[in-house]
């Protein structure tokens, strides 16, 4: 090795150094320095739409069918709703939901097979209710400090009520047309724990 070349590579080890030093490179681990994975955002405020949401933890799926809600149920889909992993993990030793939590809705429309009048189908497993296709992608995420003007902290995006493909990104909604409901009927912390067992049980294992 040349004298320069060996110079050269002190120089990269002492930048590194330097830029770690600085925080610099410590700028994409900040989210994991409590082991929390969030949502990424862009510049215009507007949030990414989540990766591999399916793999998450998947928590419950309420069912509000139109024929129970005189035809026109705002969303007569199954909701599926899945939590991002580390945050689950983070409420499974806390019981509270951490900075930075990610919870998808997933709506599916009901299976469609000779319905009757009443949205139901006969299946072999008997009469009811089951899931069809994918049908519209919702995403709450609790960031005080981003959303300080949201009540508790969490904001609540949709990446459409339609097939796929969803779009690829979102705006946070105003408080008062999601958070609202969230704040005044959710059972925990804006989040409707008294539809999901899996958290239920989560938060009674501690
Ligand atoms: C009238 C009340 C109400 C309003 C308004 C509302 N939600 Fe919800 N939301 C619910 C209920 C009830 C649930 C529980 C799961 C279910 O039935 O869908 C829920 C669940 C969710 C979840 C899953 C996490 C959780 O907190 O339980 C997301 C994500 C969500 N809603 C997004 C939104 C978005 C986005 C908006 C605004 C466009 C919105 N919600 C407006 C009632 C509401």
């Amino acid at each position: 090795m040349s004298i320069l070349t060996k110079r050269n590579t002190l120089a990269a080890i002492v930048f590194t150094g330097v830029l770690s030093a600085t925080g610099f490179l410590s700028l994409t681990a900040q989210a994991q320095d409590d082991g929390i994975n969030t949502a990424s955002f862009n510049d215009d405020g507007s949030v990414n739409q989540p990766v591999n949401w399916r793999k998450w933890v998947f928590v419950g799926a309420p069912l509000t069918p139109n024929a129970l809600n005189d035809g026109k149920a705002p969303f007569p889909e199954f909701h599926n709703v899945y939590v991002e992993p580390s945050a689950f993990k983070a409420y499974e030793s806390t019981g509270k939901w951490p900075e930075g939590t990610q919870i998808a809705k997933e709506l599916t429309s009901i299976y469609q097979n000779d319905n009757d009048e009443t949205g139901a189908s006969s299946e072999v497993s008997g009469r009811g209710f089951q899931q069809g296709e994918f049908q519209g992608l919702e995403l709450t995420v609790k960031d005080t400090k981003r959303f300080e003007d949201m009540p508790g902290g969490w904001a609540y995006f949709s990446f459409g009520h339609k097939p796929q493909p969803y779009e690829k990104t979102a705006m946070a909604f105003p408080a008062e047309s999601c958070n609202a409901c969230h704040a005044a009927s959710a059972a925990d912390d804006f989040v409707f724990t008294q539809f999901y067992p899996v958290l239920r049980a989560a938060k009674d294992s501690m």
